[in-house]
């Protein structure tokens, strides 16, 4: 199997071609475990409620425009179709395209949907200034450094002033961080290289490859360009059965939700 290089270095077109296999490659076991996601994140719907509250009255969604990087099967963008707002996804996977197609003809909430795109974080293919929101959930954090630098750029570049980002990534305080820092490459703390976790996860997570744990200190950087920026703590701990079946005595799914405004 393809895996994307390690390093910062190395041809961005090659690793865009890698990420692909990898990501293909791991949507088709998770269609055959029955283990991709079809639910909403709901911290990550959570907050642009809260973001709306107060901006926008719910009668006029359908004045905004919401995109998704590395939709997946499409949840989170079909959440916020299902209220009213027009959206548009982004995904390396055309396994994953297939998936959301499918999920927005199911639902009837075509006409909510404007572009489904195949193409990568790292390159919207969006002009400047395109969306009222954008989404991620879980893309960033599987990102070599310099595409991640890259795809927070491109964040940045295609919200419109006042647009809101919200993210959803790994954060250093989870338990697998916490097992593996010893192991973290040295050009790119935070990053370590999955190992198979088959039993707890139903696939393997070593055909994603890199994960990348986020400190709080990395997205004022990452984000330059948002009038604000605000990483905002969200973990939960496992119960003791399954956090011992992972091997751990406790077990925390320590994440970040990124609010940030342009
Ligand atoms: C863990 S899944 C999350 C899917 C979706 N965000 C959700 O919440 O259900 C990660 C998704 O990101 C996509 N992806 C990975 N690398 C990408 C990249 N460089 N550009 C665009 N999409 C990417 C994968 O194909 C996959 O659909």
């Amino acid at each position: 199997m393809t895996q994307a290089p390690e390093t910062a270095a190395g041809d961005a077109h090659t690793r865009a071609q890698a990420m692909q296999q990898t990501w293909d490659t791991s949507f088709q076991d998770q269609v055959t475990a029955a283990a991709y996601n079809t639910a909403p994140v709901e911290a990550l719907v959570r907050t642009v409620s809260h973001h709306l509250r107060g901006r926008i009255e719910p009668k006029d969604y359908g004045r905004l425009s919401f995109m998704e990087v590395g939709c997946g099967a499409a949840p989170n963008l079909v959440w916020l179709a299902e209220r009213g707002i027009a959206v548009s996804g982004v995904d390396i996977s055309p396994t994953a395209l297939d998936l959301a197609r499918q999920a927005f003809a199911r639902r009837g909430l075509q006409d909510r949907l404007r572009r489904l795109e195949h193409g990568s974080a790292t390159a919207l293919p969006f002009p400047d200034n395109s969306f009222d929101g954008v989404l991620e959930s879980c893309v960033f954090q599987h990102l070599a450094r310099a595409d991640r630098a890259a795809a927070f750029a491109e964040v940045v570049r295609v919200l419109k002033p006042g647009g809101v980002f919200v993210g959803h990534m790994l954060n250093q305080r989870h338990s697998t961080f916490v097992a593996q820092r010893a192991h973290q490459l040295a050009d790119d703390p935070g990053t370590v290289r999955l190992k198979s976790d088959k039993v707890a996860n139903k696939f393997d997570l070593e055909t994603i490859g890199l994960a990348h744990f986020f400190a709080r200190e990395e997205y004022a950087d990452l984000l330059r360009g948002c009038a604000t920026v605000d990483p905002c703590e969200l973990t939960y701990e496992l119960p003791r059965v399954e956090s011992e079946r992972r091997g751990y005595a406790r077990y925390m799914q320590a994440m970040w939700i990124v609010y940030a405004v342009k």
